[in-house]
């Protein structure tokens, strides 16, 4: 690393988000963007969330098994 810039900070959480410092530009596949200038934001890395690309919980609901 060069200069006095810190490095942004993330954090993999095993089954949920990922945690990243904010504020934060994010681009989907499609293009598309979205942005949120929290302090600490976490982007769904399940899928399964309502509110994609950022984690709303989601990932803590127990999944059905297929019968
Ligand atoms: S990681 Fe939380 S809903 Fe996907």
């Amino acid at each position: 690393m060069s200069g006095d810039k810190k490095p942004n900070a993330v954090r993999v959480i095993r089954g949920g988000p990922v945690l990243v410092s904010g504020p934060v530009d994010i681009e989907l596949p499609d293009g598309a963007r979205v942005q949120s200038d929290r302090f600490m934001v976490a982007v769904c890395a399940c899928g399964r969330s309502k509110n994609y690309p950022l984690c709303d919980t989601s990932h803590r609901k127990k999944r059905r098994r297929a019968t």
